[in-house]
């Protein structure tokens, strides 16, 4: 069911992800109809657009930003096409939900986070869906009413199956530790200062590559320790998080199954879209991690890669950029 006051929505990239996104705008989401689905392989954006009536299809991502029938854009292309597609949509003027990550560099997401700044209103949501997802939700609430007592540690375990072809030990702090560090930031509300990755004894099965698992330490801003277990070739699916405070611990991510990321976390992608689509029809645009998330998880994941090429403990460090609106998160 669709009205006039719906927002319309560009969805750019339509594999995996993108797929998913016109979907659930369609089915699921109030408030929000697809009007235009756009992906440089034209044949998958045709027959992804039948899944949104009405919507049309465009080859190119540029035209479908600035198209009159677009009020905000989705972006779900390949991660290397993020950083244009989304300073296009700063240009427009377009609300945008960027999938992760915002830029595949530090620079060039502290590039983005000063531009919107500049604009003076806040454009930039990061599909960073942990912080919508229920369980997440319940563990931050805890950590702030202080029942914990003061958060002491961070545990996290993310195991996946299986890692697509060609995925790298670079990848897998890149694509798959980034979620950690993004839950790490919300969960705690501080920054990651430091980094370490430890290349242990390594999964025999473990293509040419790829070094796994990984065991990563990282420290936030105020001295507090958090663990990530990196396992892609695990065989199953498992995502995990404890919080130890000085009162006691809570653990997340036990009971719920599923082999599919996309089926375990479809709640947090359904709340994350929800709120973004609510959020910009009353013109907040934002309402959730935005560009600065995206930043600071870039520079994070870039100090993890050199920690992972030299094995040494690397700082991170965050330039500040002088927002002319509240930076959210
Ligand atoms: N939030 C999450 O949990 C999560 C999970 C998986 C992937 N992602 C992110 O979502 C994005 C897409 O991942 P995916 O797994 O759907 O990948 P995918 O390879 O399945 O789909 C990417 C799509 O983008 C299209 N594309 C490539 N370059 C493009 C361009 N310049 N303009 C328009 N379309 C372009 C490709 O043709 C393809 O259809 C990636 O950035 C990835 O990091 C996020």
């Amino acid at each position: 069911m669709t009205d006039r006051t719906d927002l319309r929505v560009a969805v750019l990239g339509v594999g995996r992800m993108g797929a998913d996104h016109v979907a659930r705008l369609h089915d699921e989401i109030t408030g929000a109809q697809v009007t235009v689905v756009s992906d440089v392989a034209i044949d998958r954006a045709t027959a992804i657009a039948l899944n949104a009536p009405g919507s049309r299809v465009l080859a190119d991502p540029f035209e479908a930003i600035v198209s009159d029938d677009v009020d905000a854009v989705v972006i779900a292309s390949s991660s290397a096409a993020h950083e244009a597609q989304v300073r296009a949509c700063l240009a427009a003027g377009r609300p945008v939900l960027c999938e992760k990550p915002l830029t595949t560099r530090a620079q060039t997401a502290l590039d983005i986070v000063t531009a919107e700044a500049e604009l003076g209103t806040p454009l930039v949501q990061v599909g960073f869906m942990r912080r919508f997802d229920h369980e997440y939700v319940e563990l931050k609430k805890r950590l702030d009413s202080g029942a914990l007592g003061q958060p002491l540690l961070l545990h996290f375990a993310h195991r996946n199956v299986t890692a697509p072809a060609g995925y790298t030990s670079v990848n897998a702090i890149n694509e798959t530790l980034v979620h950690e560090i993004d839950a790490t930031r919300f969960l705690l509300g501080e920054e990651i200062v430091a980094i370490t990755v430890h290349s242990p004894t390594a999964n025999s099965a473990a293509p040419v590559g790829l070094h796994d698992p990984l065991l990563v330490l990282m420290e936030s801003a105020s001295g507090r320790l958090v663990d990530v277990e990196v396992f892609v070739t695990y065989g199953a699916y498992e995502v995990r998080a404890e919080a130890v405070g000085e009162r006691g611990a809570a653990m997340i991510g036990t009971t719920r199954r599923s082999t599919d990321f996309r089926e375990y976390f479809q709640q947090a992608y359904r709340s994350e879209l929800q709120t973004w689509v609510d959020a910009v029809r009353v013109g907040t645009n934002v309402n959730g991690p935005g560009a600065w998330d995206g930043y600071a998880a870039a520079a994070v994941c870039e100090a993890g890669v050199e920690s992972l090429r030299t094995g040494q403990r690397v700082d991170v460090h965050l330039t500040p950029v002088r927002a002319s609106h509240p930076q959210r998160g």
